[in-house]
């Protein structure tokens, strides 16, 4: 069976219009460092004999050793790859300048979730990296206008590095799947049109802040649960731990995936520049819903980098329930 490459696919996408060089030159950056960052992945337990102190991020999380090393790998081929012109990543308060002036066409700016659920890593589930590309006309550097809302976003992409590491990305043309053959070191296309069923038979939630859960929450659960076998209820509950691995099962089988407020997280844990409007935005292309509850995500206003929002998304039909539960209310 032979499967159309990554390499291939960009080219298509950059001769059919799609995508223009400078966005298809990005991606490749990102999908090479997918590519090392996979291998530091599958070589954790062995480099974690040896001890390192404890560091803490700027969001006050613990951060794994390997939070770090995949944020470098990820600056070092943006910056080697001389088109990227800016960086917001997790691991970093302030925006990164890459100083990459070789072209003066567009401005591109990454937002990038460099290791997403990574106090998975060290009992060997799944984990992932989560980006979204944005670009500009250029002006002066000094003119680039903020990233006002996701509906901004030309590209947005995860990579699981689970029993496969696999690139799920959108151009707002649906939603493909590459998976990284270790043979060639190539991502190959094995999921050409992912779509989103309507309807899932799986919830995913943190049950352990359900006191904190704002009732339209709480109420959705309980619907969840109840017995009710014509209606193939009660759902099944699944939850990762990792966005990565929940957003990914969520979206091949059908499916919710739900990170509501919390009294340690009044806004949410999620960030919405690098996790929440990424996922929303592939979820919607593969016909899926995504909400903080009230609003789509992808319509929320950018305030500040490291902004955090309420995430429920998956299939159109369970999503829209608890929509109405909210709508209901105001
Ligand atoms: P990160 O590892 O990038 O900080 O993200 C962790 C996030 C996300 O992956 C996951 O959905 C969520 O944390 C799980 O949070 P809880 O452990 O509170 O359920
Ligand atoms: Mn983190
Ligand atoms: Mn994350
Ligand atoms: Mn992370």
């Amino acid at each position: 069976m032979i499967c159309n490459s990554f390499v291939q696919h960009m080219h298509d996408e950059v001769e059919a219009g799609v995508i223009t060089v400078g966005l298809s030159a990005v991606l490749m950056d990102i999908s090479l460092a997918a590519v090392a960052v996979s291998r530091i992945v599958n070589r954790n337990v062995f480099d974690s004999l040896v001890m390192v102190p404890e560091t803490v991020n700027t969001h006050g999380e613990k951060q794994h050793r390997l939070d770090m090393k995949a944020h470098d790998i990820f600056v070092s081929f943006l910056k080697k790859g001389k088109r990227c012109n800016y960086l917001i990543s997790e691991e970093c308060e302030d925006t990164i300048d890459l100083h990459n002036d070789l072209y003066d066409d567009s401005v591109y700016t990454v937002c990038m979730d460099p290791l997403d659920g990574s106090s998975n890593i060290d009992v060997n589930v799944s984990v992932g990296s989560i980006f979204s590309i944005y670009s500009q006309e250029w002006q002066s550097k000094a003119g680039l206008t903020p990233i006002k809302s996701g509906q901004e976003q030309r590209v947005a992409g995860y990579v699981i590095y689970g029993t496969s590491t696999t690139m799920v990305i959108t151009f707002g043309t649906g939603v493909y799947g590459f998976t990284l053959d270790y043979v060639t070191g190539e991502f190959l296309l094995t999921h050409p049109n992912i779509r989103l069923s309507k309807s899932g038979s799986s919830y995913a939630i943190n049950e352990g802040n359900s006191e904190d859960f704002p009732h339209q929450i709480r109420e959705f659960l309980a619907f969840c649960k109840q017995s009710d076998f014509e209606n193939n209820l009660p759902y099944k509950s699944r939850y990762v731990g990792s966005m990565v691995a929940d957003i990914h099962r969520t979206l091949l089988q059908g499916g919710i995936f739900l990170y509501p407020s919390t009294s340690t997280h009044p806004k949410g844990k999620l960030r919405l520049l690098y996790e929440c409007n990424p996922m929303a935005y592939i979820i919607e292309q593969a016909g899926g819903l995504a909400i903080d509850g009230m609003r789509p995500i992808l319509s929320i206003p950018v305030l500040k980098n490291h902004q955090k929002v309420p995430f429920i998304a998956g299939s159109y039909n369970m999503v829209k329930k608890v929509l109405n539960l909210y709508s209901n209310e105001s």
